[in-house]
């Protein structure tokens, strides 16, 4: 099973989701993350996100930015999006209903939640950076419970 966790610059969000994601699912289990936009390709994540996982025993300072691309969803079997405008920008890259059927909102995970956006926090302060930590925490360890009941 392979997971990939989207955001726009896969920087500050999807690098936290690839992060807590990884350490609720086995060893065997895939998780990447990927951006809507290439600006970033090449950079690790933000500073803060680095920070915040620190805060929580994550360690995801080895992750390196790369933009989404058609291919991956032939590589993933579900693809997370953090917000509207990811799911939408994911979506139109779809080239077939089996593609569009593996694109799924992160925080739909939660029944609390269904249909928010996690917060982009890169014009924002460290306490949105754990806002979105915390987010992704609870919406990541429902994501985790059902993947693995299926
Ligand atoms: P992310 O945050 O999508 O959570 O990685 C952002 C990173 C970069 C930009 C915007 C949001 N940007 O405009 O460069």
């Amino acid at each position: 099973m392979k997971i990939l966790m989207v955001c726009l610059g896969n920087i500050c969000r999807s690098p936290l989701a690839e992060g807590i994601m990884r350490s609720k699912l086995p060893d065997h289990f895939t998780v990447d993350s990927a951006g809507t936009i290439g600006k970033h390709a090449g950079e690790k994540p933000d500073h803060r996100s680095v920070k915040t996982a620190a805060n929580y025993k994550l360690d995801i300072s080895a992750q390196q930015s790369r933009p989404f691309t058609a291919d991956d969803f032939e590589e993933f079997d579900l693809i997370y999006c953090m917000d509207r405008y990811n799911y939408r920008d994911v979506l139109a890259k779809a080239r077939s209903v089996e593609h569009r059927n593996k694109v799924k909102l992160i925080m739909d995970e939660l029944d609390s939640h269904k249909g928010k956006d996690v917060p982009d926090p890169y014009y924002g302060e460290m306490q949105h950076f754990d806002e979105v930590y915390r987010m992704l925490d609870q919406a990541c360890a429902a994501a985790a419970t059902r993947i693995l009941n299926s």
